[in-house]
């Protein structure tokens, strides 16, 4: 694997910083804010839709992908910020959302025009007795079909219904793509992310899910290993050392093994899902219940072992874009926040695989805990609010919920210290910053040595120093054990033994093997801990012992 030693920190422009104090990020903040994340040790930045879009889905609904939204900046902004990261020796990865367009898109625009040629880019069907084609469900709720008056058809859009699917079957909108993802190239990007990548192979038949949602007639469809074999060869794989991931909904292992595998020429690593559903009640986002740990060890634990047995490789991540902030989630915002942020770093740094940072994660930011609708922005959220609302719960019970499970909660204003809405801007977020901005910030952090941010620079560099971390295979330990995640790394004379308490209560773990020479190399307690057989472990306690045999 050629990553194995990278880290990768996302950023979400809209909400990072905002140099024109309109109160949307930009790139030429980026631009600004390239030190920093030098100093935190990053590789590249994956930076999420910044193209010409309607906004309806933070552009993800993408209406000319070769463009930059002027909300944003501009192309020679874009350059400027490619130029100055490649001085700095990091490298910028293009989020590309292939599975559909905004209906904003030149090409639906032609296709409600009439254009046959362009009807064909997309995916429209007639209906049956005056219902949509199949029942099949979109993922930001309702039907996945919308009528079109004009053409007595619907077209799938599996999001909102400004984002219409496209016709992969067609090679001319295969192409096209191609177009779009060498444009980019040219332009010196180190790599791309393929949004929901996974659902671009649509099945030949259209059919009633009488199961479920539709999903599994689209989730790692027919032709999607073929289609992105394809879209390998006559782009990114022309060109060393382009990095690309593909993210992967409700995928399974064995899908991902190709996806990601060594000499599969697909994709050179995988995001999936399946260990942020455990807080799912009966697999439903909208319905809460205390995190599984148990599950959560499970999954964790059987794709670390499944995916380096078939030499295949892992993105690992707590935090995006669409997911609520970890600390708060499975760590403690309150009492135990900055050791629950370092202990759930610990987790992801150490495992085999290529870790994620989702800016502000490094230095803790908490979810929004926004009590009222109207602070809340995101299409899903809203959405979901009027569906729980039709379903009968209260409002108090409906945003309950949305407080918990908004993917808002992950896009408040980055907080860079303690001025008016954490420094982010000095005009109006287009979402409300969080007002612990006071507390949680960079600027706070980056001087004290016990800060998450500087814990977070320690577990990068850990990475870069110990070829175990990188390239050493996973040994699940402790498995069943009801506060402890524990596992060790092992490649050829060198161990890492990795330890932690999920809980704020005091264990116990009996460490049944040699425990000869290994030393603490890094802890959020006691750094010269020594190592027992039967070890002690304090609230969120994390840590990480070596050895060179
Ligand atoms: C991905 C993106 C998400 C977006 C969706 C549709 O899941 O991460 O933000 O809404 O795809 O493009
Ligand atoms: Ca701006």
């Amino acid at each position: 694997m050629k990553f194995e030693d990278k880290v990768i920190y996302q950023i979400y422009p809209k909400s990072f910083y905002d140099t024109n104090n309109d109160g949307i990020g930009d790139l030429k903040g980026i631009t600004e804010k390239l030190d920093y994340l030098k100093f935190l040790g990053i590789d590249y930045i994956w930076i999420t839709p910044f193209f010409i879009s309607p906004q309806k889905d933070n552009g993800y609904d993408v209406a000319d992908y070769c463009n930059v939204d002027p909300i944003y900046g501009t192309l020679e902004e874009f350059e400027k910020l490619s130029f100055e990261a490649q001085k700095r020796g990091i490298g910028i990865m293009l989020d590309m959302v292939f599975n559909h367009t905004s209906t904003e898109h030149k090409w639906f625009k032609k296709a409600l025009d009439g254009e046959k040629k362009y009807q064909e880019f997309y995916i429209f069907k007639e209906g049956k007795n005056n219902e949509p084609p199949t029942n099949w469900l979109s993922k930001f709720g309702g039907n996945a079909w919308e009528y079109v008056e004009k053409l007595g058809s619907y077209y799938l859009h599996l999001f909102d219904k400004t984002q219409a699917d496209l016709n992969w079957e067609n090679p001319e909108v295969r192409n096209e793509i191609y177009k779009i993802v060498k444009f980019w190239l040219d332009k010196g990007v180190s790599g791309f992310r393929f949004d929901v990548v996974n659902l671009i192979s649509k099945p030949e038949k259209f059919e009633n899910d009488y199961e479920g949602d539709g999903r599994r007639f689209y989730t790692d469809g027919p032709k999607i290993h073929q289609y992105l074999k394809e879209l390998n060869k006559n782009t990114f794989g022309q060109k060393d050392n382009i990095i690309t991931v593909g993210e992967m909904s409700s995928t399974s292992m064995e899908n991902c093994f190709k996806y990601s595998g060594k000499n599969e020429n697909e994709l050179s690593m995988v995001f999936n899902f399946h260990h942020l559903k455990i807080d799912y009640k009966n697999k439903d986002k909208w319905a809460l219940q205390p995190f599984n740990f148990q599950e959560l060890k499970d999954i964790l634990n059987s794709w670390q072992v499944g995916m380096q047995e078939n030499n295949a490789w892992l993105a690992l991540f707590w935090c995006n874009h669409d997911q609520p902030r970890i600390v708060s989630r499975l760590g403690n915002d309150k009492k135990y926040w900055k050791k629950s942020a370092k202990m759930l770093g610990t987790v992801m740094h150490m495992l085999r695989g290529t870790p994620y940072i989702y800016q502000g994660e490094e230095i803790g930011m908490t979810n929004a805990y926004f009590d009222d609708i109207s602070k809340y922005k995101d299409v899903e959220s809203i959405n979901y609010y009027r569906i729980l609302i039709d379903k009968g719960l209260s409002n108090e019970e409906a945003i309950k919920v949305i407080m918990e499970r908004s993917r808002d909660n992950g896009r408040t204003p980055m907080q860079w210290n303690d001025q008016i809405n954490g420094g982010f801007s000095k005009g109006t977020p287009w979402i409300e910053s969080i007002k612990n901005y006071k507390e949680i910030n960079v600027q706070n952090q980056i001087n004290d040595e016990d800060s998450i941010l500087n814990y977070y620079r320690k577990l990068i560099s850990l990475r870069k120093n110990y070829k175990v971390i990188s390239q050493g295979k996973t040994v699940p330990l402790a498995e069943n054990d009801k506060n402890i995640y524990m596992f060790k790394r092992k490649i050829e004379n060198e161990e890492l033994l990795v330890i932690t308490n999920f809980y704020e209560k005091e264990c116990y773990i009996k460490l049944d093997f040699d425990i000869e020479d290994y030393t603490c190399i890094l802890s959020n307690d006691d750094k010269n801990k020594k190592i027992e057989k039967n070890l002690k472990l304090g609230p969120y306690d994390a840590f990480i012992f070596f050895r060179k045999k």
